[in-house]
C-alpha cells in the first residue's frame, strides 16, 4: 500500500487509521451478514443496528439531553444556513448573528431571506483575526447564531458567547464539534458537517431541542422541516448510510480514547506545541490574535508571499499535504482536528525549524 502522508486538510480531513481499517473490513461484508456496509438497505436490521449504536454513542459522548433530537441530514452545514431561519425566523422577527468569519457571513446572508437580521458583533475590521469581546444584541432576538470555530481564519470561541437570558443559541460547530466538551443544554441547536471531526462528507449532524423542532414552520417543503426527520429517525428518505456508519466508528474511537475531556486535552496539547514554536520563531508568525487562537486550524504566515509559497512547495515534497492557507488569509493553515496525530504536529514543527534555519528571516 502507498505510504500515508501527513494530511493537514481543512476538510474532508484525516480519519483515525483504526476507523479506516474497520470500514475496509466491512466493505465486503458488514460483520457476518454477507452484505457490505455500502449495500445494506437503510430499512434492514443490520443498518438499523448501526444507526441505533451511532445515536446512542453520540448521546453518550456529547452528553446530549433527552429533550434534544439528533438528526443526520444532507446538504452540508451550508443547508443549515437557510434551513434554520426558514423554520425558525419569520418576516417580523430578528435573528442576531455573531460574524467572526466567512461561514458566519454566509449564514447571515441566508437568514436575511426569511426575516430581519442584526449583527451583534463582527471582527471583519481586522480580517476576522480575532473573536470580539462584547456583543451588542438587538432588543428581542428570536435566536443568536455563532460559529464556534472559524476554519478559514484560525480563530475559535474559547467558550460560549454571552447571550441574553431565554434566547436560543444556535451554534455552527462544523469545525470543532466534539473536539472538547460542549454544553448542549445551553444551546437550542448545534449543527456540524461531519467531514472534519466526525467522519466523511455527506452527512450533517443536527442536535436540536425538541420544542424548536416542533415550533418550526409547516409552510416549507417536507424535506426541509426538521420534524420530518425527527419523526422518521432521519430516514424519511434514504439517508447517507455509509457516512452515518463512519460517524459511528469515529464516535467509538473517541469513546475509546476517553471522551471529550481527553480530546480537549489532546487538542490543546497539539495546538499548544505549534503555537509555542510560532511564538519563538523569527520567520513564521500566527495570524490570529493570541486570545482567539483556534485549536483546530492554526494559521500562520512568513510575511512574504514568495517565502510562503516556497515553504508550501517544500512541505509538499517532504510529505506534508494541505498546508496552503485559504486565499482570504494567505500563508499557511495546519488543520489538526481530533484524528490528526500528535506525531504529525511534531514532524511539522521539526520541518519548519529546518526550513527556518535554511531560510532565515
Ligand atoms: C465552520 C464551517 N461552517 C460551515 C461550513 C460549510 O460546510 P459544508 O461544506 O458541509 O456545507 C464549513 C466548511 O468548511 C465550515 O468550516
Amino acid at each position: 500500500m502507498t505510504q500515508r502522508i501527513w494530511n493537514f486538510s481543512a476538510g474532508p480531513a484525516v480519519l483515525p487509521e483504526s476507523v479506516l481499517e474497520e470500514a475496509r473490513n466491512n466493505l465486503m461484508s458488514l460483520g457476518n451478514t454477507g452484505i457490505g456496509i455500502l449495500e445494506h438497505s437503510h430499512r434492514g436490521k443490520a443498518f438499523l443496528a448501526v444507526y441505533e449504536e451511532t445515536v446512542a454513542l453520540c448521546r453518550e459522548i456529547g452528553g446530549i439531553p433527552d429533550d434534544y433530537d439528533l438528526l443526520f441530514l444532507q446538504g452540508g452545514a451550508s443547508t443549515q444556513f437557510f434551513m434554520l431561519p426558514m423554520s425558525l425566523l419569520s418576516k417580523d422577527q430578528t435573528a442576531d448573528y455573531l460574524v467572526t468569519g466567512a461561514w458566519s457571513e454566509k449564514a447571515l446572508e441566508e437568514a436575511a431571506r426569511y426575516g430581519k437580521t442584526h449583527v451583534a458583533c463582527s471582527s471583519e475590521d481586522k480580517n476576522f483575526s480575532y473573536i470580539p469581546k462584547t456583543c451588542n444584541y438587538s432588543e428581542k432576538p428570536t435566536y443568536v447564531h455563532y460559529t464556534s470555530n472559524n476554519t478559514i481564519f484560525g480563530t475559535q470561541w474559547s467558550g460560549m458567547p454571552p447571550v441574553p437570558a431565554n434566547v436560543d443559541l444556535i451554534c455552527d460547530a462544523s469545525s470543532d464539534i466534539f473536539s472538547r466538551p460542549i454544553d448542549i443544554a445551553k444551546h437550542g441547536v448545534v449543527y456540524a458537517g461531519a467531514q472534519k471531526n466526525l467522519g466523511p462528507s455527506g452527512v450533517t449532524l443536527v442536535i436540536m431541542r425538541k420544542d424548536l423542532v416542533e415550533r418550526g414552520s409547516k409552510d416549507v417543503p417536507t424535506m426541509l422541516q426538521y420534524r420530518t426527520h425527527a419523526k422518521n429517525d432521519s430516514m424519511y428518505n434514504t439517508p447517507p448510510t455509509f457516512a452515518i456508519y463512519l460517524v459511528g466508528l469515529v464516535l467509538k474511537w473517541i469513546k475509546q480514547k476517553g471522551g471529550l475531556e481527553v480530546m480537549g486535552d489532546l487538542n490543546r496539547r497539539k495546538a499548544g506545541r505549534l503555537y509555542s514554536y510560532l511564538d519563538q520563531s523569527k520567520l513564521f508568525k500566527g495570524t490570529a490574535a493570541v486570545d482567539s487562537r483556534s485549536q483546530m486550524n492554526v494559521t500562520f504566515v512568513t510575511g512574504n508571499a514568495d517565502v510562503d509559497s516556497k515553504f508550501c512547495s517544500a512541505a509538499t515534497k517532504a510529505g506534508f499535504d494541505g498546508l496552503k492557507g485559504h486565499r482570504s488569509v494567505g500563508g499557511m493553515r495546519a488543520s489538526i482536528y481530533n484524528a490528526f496525530p500528535e506525531a504529525g504536529v511534531d514532524a511539522l514543527i521539526d520541518f519548519m525549524r529546518k526550513f527556518e534555519a535554511e531560510n532565515p528571516a
